[in-house]
């Protein structure tokens, strides 16, 4: 796509990923976009740059505006690979340009560059840079997500750039929300925007709400947030900033997300009965079948839901392994605030329920005793039993409001 203008002489020119469905392991069924912009002042700015794949890309849509030899300074905000991978193609056409980066970026990025070819400036929170009629504003953002990441703000018009806080990954020909919403709908946007949130931001809700409040202490107006994935916001940038504090504060849906695999169809069968029970409590619920499902979907889900019921069937003792790869990425996402149980079926010996309890304590989750094990396939009675386990804890649900 070529440039979009975000304001008078403030360009996108970044480029659209299409075709990638998978991301560093998460899956991206929408594709993604790598997002950087172009700033004509009297000092020329870039922010970002983009994945290696994309540079002719980029370096056509910022030619088509001005020569990139006049490019004078270039903001890394992010020195995660899909950001500064075309960084060394983009200095070599402005070799004279000033890098402006964190003191963290600046440790990372000599990591993946000979540095001392190149002209660097650390800036920390509250530096501020002076482009002509424009002055950027930079401000640190450690562990959103990564210990390098920042912000960069224009006071004059009102731009917060944000790397990759406050993106999607989202490849459209819709460049702003306003566009997206028209052309697919804003309950499309806003999935896009938890999914994010929970496959990459989850381990760190309180550094977001933590920063969302000294930004708002820091009284910036904002007309527009411009991440480095996705969508622009335009329309209504506060709402991106509320739906973030909403996620960060775990905030969750009355329903129950069962997040199951299956061998026989055996611990498939207990699911129904299961379902029926949290239903008869008036709680919602959905159903994750692992193998059937993307790993980023099935982690939004269990965001989404107060509360988890992970099935699995006992494979050589121990937990199937589809169900422990979720445990895995569950694990390194650090969750709080939400209740699991296990279930399960077995044919020898039990052992994937007492397993996932371990991993729930591990995790520190609040977990829900006793699971439920049944042998081979479900009886009568083993029905009722799904039953009344799903209601049970759908009762608990009810009563659950997580530890702030
Ligand atoms: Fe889009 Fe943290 O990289």
């Amino acid at each position: 796509m070529k440039p979009v203008a975000l304001k008078d002489d403030i360009f996108w020119v970044g480029a659209l990923d299409w075709a990638v469905r998978d991301f560093h392991g998460y899956e991206t069924p929408r594709g993604t976009s790598y997002n950087n912009y172009l700033i004509l002042d009297e000092q020329v700015t870039l922010i970002d740059t983009v994945k290696h794949d994309f540079s002719d890309i980029t370096v056509k849509n910022i030619s088509s505006l001005v020569d990139p030899a006049t490019i004078v300074n270039v903001v890394v905000n992010h020195i995660e690979n899909d950001h500064v991978t075309s960084l060394d193609r983009i200095m070599a056409l402005a070799p004279n340009a000033t890098i402006y980066i964190s003191e963290k970026g600046k440790r990372g990025l000599d990591r993946f560059y000979d540095l001392s070819k190149w002209k660097m400036k650390v800036v920390k929170t509250g530096d501020t840079l002076t482009i002509g009629r424009r002055t950027l504003r930079f401000i640190e953002t450690p562990m959103l997500h990564w210990p390098d990441s920042m912000f960069t703000y224009v006071e004059e018009d009102r731009i917060l750039f944000t790397q990759d806080a406050f993106g999607q990954h989202i490849a459209s020909a819709a460049r702003f929300d306003d566009e997206y919403i028209a052309d697919f709908s804003d309950v499309e946007l806003h999935d896009a925007v938890v999914d994010y949130y929970a496959n990459i931001l989850m381990p760190f809700g309180t550094m977001i709400k933590n920063k969302i409040a000294e930004l708002q202490k820091m009284e910036l107006a904002i007309d527009v947030i411009a991440p480095d994935h996705g969508i622009i916001w335009r329309k209504n940038p506060q709402q991106v900033l509320e739906t973030y504090l909403d996620l960060a504060n775990s905030k969750s849906d009355l329903s129950v997300a069962i997040i199951y695999d299956t061998m026989w169809h055996s611990t498939e069968k207990m699911i129904v009965p299961i379902a029926e029970g949290i239903k008869a409590e008036g709680v919602g619920v959905k159903v994750i079948k692992l193998r059937a499902t993307p790993m980023s979907v099935a982690i939004k889900e269990f965001w989404k839901s107060r509360g988890a019921l992970i099935g699995s069937p006992t494979l050589n003792n121990i937990t199937y392994p589809s169900v422990a790869e979720f445990l895995t990425h569950l694990r390194g996402l650090r969750p709080k605030n939400r209740l699991v149980g296990a279930f399960g079926s077995y044919g020898w010996g039990g052992g994937a329920v007492k397993e996932i309890y371990e991993e729930f304590k591990r995790m520190g989750l609040d977990s829900s005793e006793p699971g439920l094990q049944i042998l081979y396939q479900p009886s009568k009675a083993d029905v009722d039993a799904c039953f009344e386990f799903g209601r049970e804890f759908a009762r608990k649900i009810k009563e659950y409001h997580g530890k702030f």
